[in-house]
């Protein structure tokens, strides 16, 4: 089978990259914008690969998408602006790539008959869940740009598939870590910052919860979505790891053997989710499941950027990064009372 991964640059995608030609003998072709967030250093270890191809190009470009897509058996869209705080510094990427840029893809895949669509969604589509878990079928209710993007981008996808046919398949997995995370999302802001001596921001209270998935099976995942699933539906990925943020930088800090790191309460994100959590039954029926121990898997990742720092420093230096760090954490440090 010949693989479209979109934002296969990216930290999940190109997990998925690792995954897929580590285990088939699928070809796969990567369409990445290269965004502040792909780095080809991700997939360093597949140039030249007989089965691997890069095209660097945006997913909301509808001609370089038709040249990208030709001959596709299957499409997993990764691509996507994927964090909450920039989406609430800068919605406007977030629309352009998340909705248009999932509406590009379809519309080539409608007309290239591609056999299998699969559109990789969040658990914050449903916006705050404060109890129980939920099932695919429940409303949903985003409360940040990101995730009503993200919404968007889904709802298309559903709309195709009932309009036109296209058998399109939707995932919403739950937090996700591991290696080649950017150094913006919790985990690695943790230990990056830890390993430099900096106080490690914590917004408001720091009790919000959150379920968290190792990278890989979130990749498996998707996998099994991708050959098991039922086009048309949707199924949820949750790691069953539901843990208090101020709980993981606990343990972050305890397996840098720095449990003393100053940790600073800083001015809570606007419209903060307190908690998600997905019911996951319906890909557990398809076969899947998680196999990593949270403990494990966050040391193994703590270790991971430990021992890649040649990996994270360059980013966290380039001025992109250093503004948005800024814009950030500034002006919410300023209006924290020390
Ligand atoms: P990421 O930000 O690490 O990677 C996104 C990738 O998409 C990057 O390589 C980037 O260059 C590329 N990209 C961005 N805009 C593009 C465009 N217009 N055209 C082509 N490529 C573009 O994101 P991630 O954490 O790997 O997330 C991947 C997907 O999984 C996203 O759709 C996200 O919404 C979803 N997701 C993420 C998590 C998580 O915890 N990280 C959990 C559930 C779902
Ligand atoms: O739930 C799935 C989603 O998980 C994905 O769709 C998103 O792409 C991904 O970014 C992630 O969203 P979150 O907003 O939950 O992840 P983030 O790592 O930004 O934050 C996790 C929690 O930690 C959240 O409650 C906010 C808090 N936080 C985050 C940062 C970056 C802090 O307290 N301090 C921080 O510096």
């Amino acid at each position: 089978m010949k693989i479209l991964i979109t934002g296969g640059a990216g930290f999940i995608g190109s997990n998925f990259v690792r995954y897929t030609i580590g285990r088939y003998d699928d070809e796969v072709v990567v369409l990445d914008k290269l965004s502040y967030a792909g780095n080809l250093e991700n997939l360093r270890a597949f140039e030249g690969h007989p089965r691997y191809r890069f095209i660097q190009g945006d997913i909301a470009d509808a001609e370089t998408v038709r040249v990208a897509m030709r001959g596709a058996d299957a499409v997993v869209n990764f691509a996507a602006e994927s964090h909450v705080d920039r989406s609430i510094l800068d919605p406007s990427p977030f629309v352009r790539t998340d909705v248009i840029g999932a509406y590009v893809l379809l519309e080539a895949a409608r007309h290239d008959s591609v056999a299998r669509f699969v559109h990789v969604s969040t658990d914050e589509v449903y916006g705050e869940v404060l109890s129980d878990s939920v099932p695919e079928h429940a409303p949903l209710r985003p409360r940040s740009p990101y995730a009503a993007s993200k919404a968007g981008g889904e709802l298309l996808v559903s709309a195709y598939h009932v309009t036109y046919g296209l058998p399109a398949l939707i995932t919403r997995g739950s937090n996700t870590f591991g290696p080649y995370q950017y150094p913006e999302k919790l985990i690695p802001v943790v230990v990056t910052e830890a390993l430099d001596r900096q106080p490690i921001p914590v917004y408001g209270d720091g009790r919000q919860v959150r379920d968290w998935l190792y990278v890989e099976d979130h990749c498996a995942g998707i996998d099994t979505v991708l050959r098991n699933g039922e086009p048309g539906q949707a199924y949820n990925i949750g790691g069953g790891n539901e843990q208090c943020n101020i709980d993981v930088v606990e343990r972050i800090l305890g397996a840098l053997g720095r449990p003393d790191c100053p940790v600073r309460h800083i001015l809570d994100r606007p419209g903060h989710d307190g908690r998600y959590s997905v019911d996951s039954s319906k890909l557990l029926a398809l076969g899947w499941k998680p196999t990593r121990q949270f403990a494990e898997a966050l040391e193994a990742t703590v270790r991971w950027y430990v021992d890649n720092e040649s990996w994270w420093r360059p980013m966290k230096q380039r001025p992109e990064y250093i503004d948005y760090f800024q814009r950030n954490y500034q002006e919410r440090l300023a209006a924290t009372s020390p």
